[in-house]
This record gives C-alpha cells, structure tokens and sequence, in this order.
C-alpha cells in the first residue's frame, strides 16, 4: 500500500485516478480548491484536503503532501486567462515539485501533455501559447529535479469510457486518449519506478497498458 497525494484532486482525471488507487489499496490524499466539491471527492474513496495551490507556498504546499510517498500533479487552469495558466500550470507546479523535495516525497508524476517540449512551435499569438510555454517550464523543471520523476503526455483527452489499451513510442503522432485510460496509465506507472526518468507520449491504441509500458523500459 502507498500513500499518494493528488494535485487538482477535483479534475476528471484525478478523480478516476483516486477511484482506481483507492480501489486496489492505495490511501489517497486529494488537494482541491473548492470546499464545495468535498463530497465529490470523498467519494472518490480520496481523503479531502482543500488546497488552493495557486495560492499556497512551497512551504504551506510541503506540509500538505509530506508523509506521502508520491505526488501527482493533475491540476491545470484549463485554459482560463494567460495570468491564471502561468499561475497554475507553471508557478503552482513547480513550487509543487520543490514542496515534493523538501518534503522528502521522492517520486512525482505529471500529467503533461503530448506537444510538451521547450520548442513546443506554438506562436506567441496563438491562445495556447501560456499553456504550451508553462508546461514546458515545468516539465524542464521537474526533468532537473533530484525527484524520482515520470511525465506522462497524453494527446488530446476525451470524455470516452477507457479502453484499457494505448499506443506510445517514440515516432507517435498524437490521435487522442480517454481520461480514464490517463489515469490507468498513471496508477500503473506509479507501481513501476523503472518509468522514472521518462516522458511517456501515448494515444489510445491496441495494446494493454501493462505490456506498452513494458516498452518505455
Ligand atoms: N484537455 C486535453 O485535451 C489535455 C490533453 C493532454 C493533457 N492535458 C492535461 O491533463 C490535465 C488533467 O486533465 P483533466 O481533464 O482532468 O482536467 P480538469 O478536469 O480540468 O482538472 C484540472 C483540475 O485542476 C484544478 N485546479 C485548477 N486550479 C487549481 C488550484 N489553484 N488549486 C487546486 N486545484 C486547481 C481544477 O479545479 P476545479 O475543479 O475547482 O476547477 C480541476 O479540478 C489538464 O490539466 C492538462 O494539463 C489535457
């Protein structure tokens, strides 16, 4: 059994990652912003914290996830205002990451997405530009981290019911990927430390989960 705290409890992701994590054992701390989605958390089988990370500093932040053995980041400003999404995909994130060190939870998984890179080719003008340029800043961040990390990127999210199977490798072109199946992928890559180090693109595609991270090895 571990112990696991999720950034952006509320989000469709997270809350089908506590499900799945609580399901099989694992105790689940979720930090959300909103204390009116408390119950909906709760029963996602996750112990509520309330966590407004864009508001919280690496100390405050350090204290609500130590004692945990992982940290998932799956919050995002969803395309709200430029101001917000530097605030939250960037600033919050990376003061996450270096709550995580200070707290001495070594293993960090974030949920990124599948263009994430420095020269991410999004133009300046382009209302994706905030978003693009902060998860490249947080994921460079967290790749110089001393933290056990996994960044896992997946193309366009949907709403589908999971399949179970997906596609990744390094030629891939992005398609798109249910949520559940990106919560799947990040319970199964938090059992396996040897994702450490990667950045896992991947689609839903044909090959059970398990098996195509075997290949990310
Ligand atoms: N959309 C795509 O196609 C796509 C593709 C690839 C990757 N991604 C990434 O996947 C992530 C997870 O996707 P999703 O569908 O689960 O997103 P989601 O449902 O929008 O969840 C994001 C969560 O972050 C929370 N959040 C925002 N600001 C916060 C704050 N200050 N403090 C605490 N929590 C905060 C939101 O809280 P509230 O519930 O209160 O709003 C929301 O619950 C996205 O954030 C994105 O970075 C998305």
């Amino acid at each position: 059994m571990s112990r696991i705290a999720i950034i952006g409890g509320h989000g469709k992701v997270a809350l089908e990652l506590a499900r799945i994590l609580t399901s099989t054992g694992h105790q689940v701390s979720s930090l959300f912003r909103n204390p009116d989605h408390a119950a909906e958390v709760s029963a996602s089988g996750a112990t509520p914290v309330v966590a407004d990370i864009e508001h919280l500093s690496t100390p405050e932040l350090a204290s609500r996830i130590r004692g945990h053995d992982a940290v998932v980041f799956a919050a995002g400003a969803g395309g709200g205002s430029a101001e917000r999404t530097y605030s939250v995909d960037r600033d919050a994130a990376i003061r996450s990451m270096d709550a995580a060190l200070s707290a001495r939870v070594s293993r960090y998984v974030m949920i990124s997405y599948f263009g994430a890179k420095p020269d991410h080719g999004v133009p300046e003008d382009n209302s994706f530009f905030p978003y693009a340029e902060s998860k490249a800043a947080a994921d460079s961040h967290l790749a110089h981290t001393d933290l056990t990390w996994t960044i896992l990127a997946p193309s366009t999210l949907t709403t589908a019911e999971g399949t179970g199977q997906i596609e990744t490798g390094p030629d891939l072109t992005p398609t798109k990927v249910a949520r559940q199946d990106v919560a799947r992928v990040a319970a199964v890559v938090l059992d396996r430390p040897n994702t450490a180090g990667k950045v896992i693109r991947f689609n839903n595609g044909s090959t059970p989960i398990d098996q195509a991270l075997d290949g990310t090895n």
